[in-house]
């Protein structure tokens, strides 16, 4: 919220950074290798019927990814905060 950041939207690129190594069981490159995981698993949850929560939107979808992907480069600083948040969870 400090960074302006929606709370919820900080959460699921946060729950799903680590995706790339959890499907891969590869630290190396972990974070490049998330990007087609948590676009299908995005692309599930908002097909999936019947749920609660509002589907999480293309735009949304783009800015988790950018900031899975770039979660560890931790020397290059970005001007996006949702990708800097991300840094701070992975440190
Ligand atoms: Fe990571």
């Amino acid at each position: 919220m400090h960074r302006g950041i929606e709370p919820e939207l900080a959460g699921i690129a946060a729950a799903l950074h680590d995706m790339g190594m959890v499907m891969t069981k590869r630290d190396e490159r972990h974070a490049q290798a998330a990007e087609k995981y948590v676009y299908d698993f995005l692309e599930r949850y908002n097909s999936e019927p019947g749920t609660k929560l509002r589907p999480v939107t293309k735009v949304e979808v783009e800015r988790i990814i950018k900031a899975i992907v770039k979660h560890s480069e931790k020397g290059v600083y970005s001007n996006d905060p949702l990708v800097e948040v991300l840094k701070d969870v992975d440190s």
